[in-house]
């Protein structure tokens, strides 16, 4: 996975919980690695194993280290290391979700390895938009929390709900329902 995941969490440890813990959780996790550059390629395990450890260190749910680090990944490391693709990709919550799909082909587009997720959308009588994700990491909190970053970061209130995947090969689907701010 391109290093600007794993930047994102140790800049997030560093941030909410201070440089020590950071150091805390990188040595439990076994991660040699004092710094990440965005477009290297390292291995899915050791993502994993920084979430892990952040939740064993913190005394957290490995979900709730996952679904925070969405929320956080996109109002800081991501709109940060991609500020003009951030500019470009929408006008509010739903049409940024939409052009996820082809933002991540895009971003990886080239790059040895790469395997982004990607997205089949479906828009839901109701209002609330069917996102089908497709990936082989399966990093389904971490998804829930990149959906809430993208409400936070266009001052929307979003609700997101996993369900049962609605298409075949889907890691799952998630429902995200739009209010307007009071
Ligand atoms: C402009 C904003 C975004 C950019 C530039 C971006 C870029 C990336 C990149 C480079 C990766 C690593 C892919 C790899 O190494 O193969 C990634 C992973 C991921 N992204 Fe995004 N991302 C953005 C927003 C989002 C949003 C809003 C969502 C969810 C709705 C999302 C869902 C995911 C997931 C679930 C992964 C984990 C990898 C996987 O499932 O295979 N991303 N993203």
């Amino acid at each position: 996975m391109k290093g600007v995941i794993n930047k994102g969490i140790k800049e997030m440890l560093e941030q909410q919980y201070g440089h020590e813990q950071w150091e805390a959780v990188r040595k439990h996790a076994g991660c040699g690695d004092i710094f990440f550059s965005s477009l290297t390629d390292y291995p899915d395990h050791l993502t994993i194993r920084l979430f892990m450890s952040a939740g064993e260190i913190l005394c957290l749910p490995v979900e709730t280290v996952m679904i925070e680090f969405g929320k956080f990944w996109i109002t800081e490391t991501g709109r940060k290391t991609y500020p003009q693709i951030f500019h470009l990709a929408g006008k509010n919550a739903r049409g940024f979700l939409l052009n996820m799909d082809r933002i991540h082909e895009q971003v990886t587009h080239g790059i040895p390895h790469a395997a982004p997720p990607r997205f089949e959308y479906d828009e839901m009588p109701d209002g609330s938009l069917a996102m089908h994700y497709f990936g082989r990491r399966e990093m389904i909190p971490m998804l829930k929390g990149l959906v809430l970053g993208v409400g936070m970061y266009f001052n929307e209130e979003l609700e997101v709900e996993e369900i049962p995947a609605m298409k075949e090969n889907a890691a799952c689907t998630v429902l995200v329902k739009f209010r307007q701010k009071a």
